[in-house]
């Protein structure tokens, strides 16, 4: 895979996304959308890898929001084009079947703050910024920022956030909900790690599952019904597999559990 905009590499089982355009604090323009698609795709159902960490190159910016030299001029039908393309992208992150974590190192605007959004944890440096300010632009977001931030936060704070176009600091996101934790920098990988590693020793389909019925509490209940059915589905469902029995084996004969993921 060619790659212009994203550094990528795997290592003990986790693959690592370096969204890399840091004189332009990391704006997401399209192609770099088009190449996470790619990534994301490519790597969905590789043995090798268990978990994604996503984050942003350099000490600055985690991604300072879709790049607006580049939609500057756009038509609407080239802006709904452009939006569509995106939520397909992040509703791909957001049903990932292995755990992602948005690694913040620095401003998280718009599109940024969409992406990290789109991953199941996030975990922000103490110098992370949140914010959607599309209004400033007379815009709003676009990759799902206006359901994903009231999914998080709720309601009211999120009105705030979108019509004033604020800004908050690690601090605050982390009291509203919005990152699940704040650490220094230095730490941002190894507490990123250590929050992926604790997942993978659990059972892999079960995992996979529980991401499925959360996000079907917010997705219109997923494929069969409401979303208290998709659990009871996926509940029966996980009796079937490999790691259900191993699971349950290991409590009863005292040893740890060694799933497959089958
Ligand atoms: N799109 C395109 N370019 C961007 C960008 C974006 N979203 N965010 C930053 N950049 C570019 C700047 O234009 C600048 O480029 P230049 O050096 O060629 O002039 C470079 O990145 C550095 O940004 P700069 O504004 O000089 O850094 P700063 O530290 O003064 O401010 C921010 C940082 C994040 C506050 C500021 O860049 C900003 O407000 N960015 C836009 C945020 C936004 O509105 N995002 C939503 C877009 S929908």
């Amino acid at each position: 895979m060619q790659l212009e905009n994203l550094l990528i590499e795997v290592k003990d089982n986790i693959l690592y996304i370096t969204i890399n355009r840091p004189k332009n604090l990391n704006a997401l323009n399209i192609k770099t959308i088009v190449e996470l698609d790619e990534v994301f795709e490519e790597y969905m159902y590789n043995d090798e890898v268990k978990g994604v960490i996503i984050t942003g190159a350099g000490e600055k910016a985690f991604v300072a929001g879709a790049d607006i030299s580049e939609f500057a001029d756009f038509t609407p039908e080239q802006g709904k084009t452009m939006s569509e393309n995106g939520h397909d992208t992040f509703d791909k992150i957001e049903n990932y079947p292995i755990p992602v974590v948005a690694a913040i190192n620095g401003y998280a605007l718009g599109g940024g703050c969409e992406l990290s959004m789109a991953c199941h944890l996030r975990v922000a440096s103490e110098n992370a910024i949140f914010g959607q300010p599309e209004v400033s632009l007379g815009l709003i977001p676009g990759y799902g920022g206006t359901q994903r931030l009231v999914e998080l936060i709720g309601k009211g704070k999120a009105l705030e956030l979108l019509m004033t176009g604020d800004s908050i600091n690690a601090a605050l996101a982390k009291e509203l909900g919005l990152v699940n934790y704040v650490v220094p920098q230095t730490e941002l990988m190894t507490k990123s790690e250590e929050l992926l590693k604790k997942i993978f020793t659990k059972g892999p389909v079960a995992v996979s599952k529980v991401v499925q019925c959360v996000n079907a509490h917010f997705r219109g209940g997923g494929y069969v019904g409401d979303s208290y059915h998709t659990e009871v589905t996926q509940f029966g469902q996980c009796m079937e597999t490999e790691d259900f029995t191993e699971g349950t084996t290991a409590f009863l004969e005292k040893r740890k559990a060694d799933f497959k993921g089958k």
